[in-house]
């Protein structure tokens, strides 16, 4: 069985443990025979890159582990890049939240105002990233989970058109269909569902049992009434996950035909949304204080004693193990179904072919094959046109450097709806980015 070469894109993340332990997990089904970190940020990578180097002494001893700044070092030779970069860190993600709820916007870090800020700053570095992975490594598969990923699919769109083998992937969706499996008390690999939207911005129309072929939503429609909604890893979870999975509930008492994804509950409630959130401690001030800390302080512990022993835990970690799964597809050309961003080209037939989609594509050694969900009734498609025409306007204020675009992209948004609102948040989000945005004119 061949053995693949992988770079984490973005070493420092504290998402990145997960990955670590994860190859040790799945080292049957995916076989590692190098893994480098890469991260612009040293300092912060170095604790992660000490652990995996413990890590993997202990549990996986013949794998060729490294971790670096240099892109030569990063790139050359890889069959794939996994990139999980946040432009701007943390401290920017706080900004990109905080700034909008100071005016009663929503804030949050790929929706709304706060989105469209952190995709402007991921355009310019993921633009540079991905030619620099190409300079060293031609043809590997680049799979970016790299955020706001609808915008940042829609940029590489256009400056990549011709590259077949970069792929935008969100975990979002897989983890309602976990969640489900959950409610009904079965494996989630046992349901198979159709889905369509943008990226953070969908809706389930099935979800079939994978051997029967019964179509379990309407059970899931009464259980989600009955019992409420949960991550699969509720126990895991801090406090403001498990508010946003609790609103799939509101959201199909008001829209009982599909099951949605969690984001939509901002565009559907962006009042209620922005009146209900703690303009003080937002979801960053939560991740830093919780996961960053949890995250740095195991490393710490790891290095400081120097072996990891009955610390390495077994529960797994849905985020790492997806991307891994699509990692595993393409390679031994499995042709595994998964929910991804692509191109529509008639994926949902009354929406325009050039918009960035997520739909079930199967998934083999030549890419996504998009599956079809024909037209969407008229409300969703109100909804996702206004978005992915703003998704669009962004992109087009990236490449041209346009003040205008910006502004109409801002306008158009569900969550902003109001072109002096949109003037005032853009431009006071400006000056929070300066050398991090492109200059607009
Ligand atoms: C989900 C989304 C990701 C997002 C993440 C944020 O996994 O699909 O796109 O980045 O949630 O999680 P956090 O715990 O950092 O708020
Ligand atoms: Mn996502």
């Amino acid at each position: 069985m061949k053995a693949f070469r992988v770079c984490i894109v973005g070493g420092g993340s504290t998402f990145t443990l997960g990955f670590l332990k994860s190859f040790v997990r799945l080292r049957e089904a995916f076989p590692l025979k190098k893994l480098v970190l890469f991260d612009i940020d040293s300092d912060r990578q170095e604790p992660i890159g000490k652990y995996g180097e413990i890590l993997f002494k202990e549990r996986f001893p013949e794998l060729d582990f490294s971790y670096t700044t240099d892109i030569r070092e990063a790139y050359e030779g890889m069959d794939f890049v996994f990139m999980q970069m946040r432009a701007g860190g943390l401290p920017m993600r706080a900004k990109d939240e905080h700034i909008p709820l100071s005016m009663g916007l929503v804030g949050q870090e790929t929706c709304g105002a706060g989105g469209m800020a952190y995709g402007l700053r991921s355009c310019v570095d993921m633009i540079k990233a991905v030619h620099q992975i190409r300079t060293y490594a031609p043809e590997a598969w680049i799979l970016n989970y790299s955020n706001p990923a609808a915008i940042v699919a829609e940029a590489l769109r256009r400056e990549f058109p011709d590259d077949k083998r970069i792929l935008n992937i969100c975990d979002q969706p897989e983890n309602v269909v976990r969640s489900c499996s959950r409610l009904l008390q079965c494996s989630w690999e046992d349901l198979d569902p159709v889905y369509f939207g943008l990226n953070h911005y969908g809706w389930f129309t099935h979800m079939y049992d994978i051997r029967t072929g019964e179509d379990l939503l309407p059970k899931i429609r009464e259980m989600v009434a009955r019992n409420g909604f949960l991550p699969q890893d509720a126990e895991q979870r801090d406090k403001s996950w498990l508010d946003t999975y609790g609103m799939v509930k509101t959201i199909m008492e008001d829209f009982p035909q599909f099951l949605p994804n969690t984001y939509d509950q901002y565009y559907l409630y962006p009042e209620y949304k922005a009146s209900h959130l703690d303009p003080d401690f937002t979801r960053a001030d939560e991740v830093m204080a919780g996961r960053e800390k949890r995250v740095f302080g195991e490393c710490a512990e790891v290095i400081r004693e120097g072996r990891l022993g009955d610390k390495f835990d077994e529960i797994s970690d849905a985020h790492a193990e997806m991307m891994i799964k699509v990692a595993e597809s393409i390679a031994y050309n499995k042709n595994d179904r998964h929910i991804m961003i692509v191109e529509n080209n008639g994926a949902i037939a009354n929406m325009q072919n050039d918009a960035m989609v997520e739909v079930v594509c199967e998934l083999g050694a030549n890419g996504p094959r998009p599956m079809r969900v024909g037209n969407i009734p008229q409300f969703y498609l109100g909804l996702l046109v206004n978005q992915v025409s703003c998704e669009k306007l962004i992109v087009d204020a990236y490449f041209e450097n346009s003040y205008q675009k910006a502004l109409e992209a801002f306008t158009l948004n569900r969550l902003i709806n109001d072109g002096k609102k949109a003037r005032k948040v853009l431009d006071a989000l400006i000056e929070a980015n300066k050398g991090m945005w492109p200059e607009l004119k």
